[in-house]
């Protein structure tokens, strides 16, 4: 059968990595994908948004199953478009994806379902919202752990964390007054902040079964222990202890489960990778956000470690029969991938750098080297964007992985490139 992967990232990359494995796929196609999944695949010059030639090409080359990688075309509906031209894609409705493209919808939907989450309150203008923070921190303006969040998708940047009534005001501002995210603005939460270590948890449904996947970690900030500003994820390991088994039981009856419930009572059933980003507080895992994909750096090293056919249980859940595979098959070992960026990121950075030593870290031990932001420019591989590229290593131990990776990375250079130097040492030191 023949694939198209929608997307150019890191997440995209390991997804034809992976798919391209299988016996049952002849050829993998990724749009528009980057300079590793031109090696590894095909790539097709069309944009990860233009539904009408991603259309027009997946029925020129017979493309059995399309795989959606980010939320963005989820949101706008790409998986109903390809439906609605007899094509299969794997990923959920754009219904089902508000679960992701609006956070107003999320909140009330974990409400509904009794699912564990911050207290928030739904504004509609600015005025409102002023009143609110003023009313009930006037006496405590130092003092307002609140996160401030644009309804929309706002790349990431749209969740404002605050801690007095200052900042609280100023995120209130920039979301509803001066409309920084625009549209994504109209509505937005003002939601409690809640403190712990972060988890991700990424389970496989076809809207009935539930197919939960080993727990991991992300690296959010840009500094050594998790100081400086956040960024799309500089690097993640799995499983992380973070989560022991009792727990990921217990996200599955209290979170994964009812959401999905909730989903098919409202007519919305949710079909594809449900990605619950976990606060892990001293009352419990309370869930901070849903994503409708998989993550990105999360996904680089979960397929690093899956051993299932995955095109096997892409179809399952498109034929809504997960429950009739057999168990996913994973291999014990932990896997970490260290994300490589540009000078500067995550602010602006120059893009156009030649990459050196990929074919040497390619020959480290159980290493690969996913990428991001790259593009081939006549045989040359040049950076393209912020996160340039995922090194990703599996080891005995979480130790070993970690090494494994770190020596990939001193392989590779280009004027400018930077990565944190500590992912995965929560799992190492235990300080969870
Ligand atoms: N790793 C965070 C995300 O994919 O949204």
């Amino acid at each position: 059968m023949n694939v198209l992967i929608i997307g150019s990232g890191g997440r995209e990359h390991a997804l034809a990595w992976k798919i391209g494995q299988s016996s049952r796929v002849d050829r993998v196609f990724v749009a528009p994908g980057n300079a590793g999944t031109e090696v590894d695949a095909e790539n097709v010059d069309i944009s990860a948004t233009d539904t009408a030639k991603l259309i027009s090409f997946a029925k020129q080359n017979q493309v059995d199953i399309t795989v959606v990688g980010p939320e963005a075309p989820l949101c706008d509906g790409i998986v109903d478009d390809f439906s609605e031209a007899g094509l299969r894609a794997f990923g959920p409705s754009r219904r089902a994806a508000q679960l992701e493209g609006s956070k107003v919808f999320c909140k009330k939907m974990l409400r509904t379902a009794d699912v564990p989450t911050a207290d928030f309150h739904t504004f509609e203008d600015a005025t409102n919202a002023e009143r609110f923070i003023n009313e009930r921190y006037g006496e405590t303006p130092e003092d307002v752990p609140l996160v401030v969040k644009a309804d929309g998708l706002a790349a990431g940047k749209g969740a404002i964390v605050c801690g007095t009534q200052e900042e609280a005001l100023l995120a209130i501002e920039k979301i509803a007054r001066s409309r920084e995210f625009g549209t994504a603005g109209d509505r937005f939460i003002i939601e409690d902040r809640m403190s712990g270590q972060e988890a991700s948890i990424l389970a496989i449904t076809d809207g009935q079964t539930i197919l939960t996947l080993p727990p991991a970690q992300d690296h959010k900030r840009a500094g050594d222990g998790d100081t400086g500003p956040n960024t799309g994820g500089m690097g993640a390991y799995c499983p992380t202890p973070a989560i022991n088994d009792e727990m990921l039981s217990w996200v599955e009856e209290s979170v994964l489960v009812p959401t999905v419930h909730a989903m098919k009572r409202s007519r919305n059933p949710f079909r594809g990778i449900l990605y619950a980003g976990l606060m892990l507080t001293p009352q419990g895992p309370k869930v901070l956000e849903y994503n409708v994909r998989f993550g990105d750096p999360e996904c680089q090293p979960m397929l690093m470690r899956m051993k299932t056919d995955f095109i096997d249980v892409i179809e399952a859940t498109l034929d809504g029969r997960l429950a009739e595979i057999e168990p996913l098959q994973w291999d014990p070992r932990p896997s970490i991938c260290v994300v490589m960026a540009s000078e500067g990121y995550p602010n602006p950075y120059d893009k156009g750098h030649s990459i050196r030593g990929l074919e040497e870290a390619a020959k480290v031990e159980d290493v690969k080297v996913f990428h991001a932001g790259t593009r081939m420019v006549n045989h040359d591989v040049v950076t393209n964007g912020g996160r340039v590229l995922g090194v990703t290593a599996l080891g005995e131990s979480v130790a070993t992985a970690k090494l494994q990776a770190y020596r990939a990375v001193q392989c590779i250079r280009w004027d400018g490139a930077w990565c944190r130097k500590d992912i995965s040492d929560k799992a190492i030191t235990q300080q969870i």
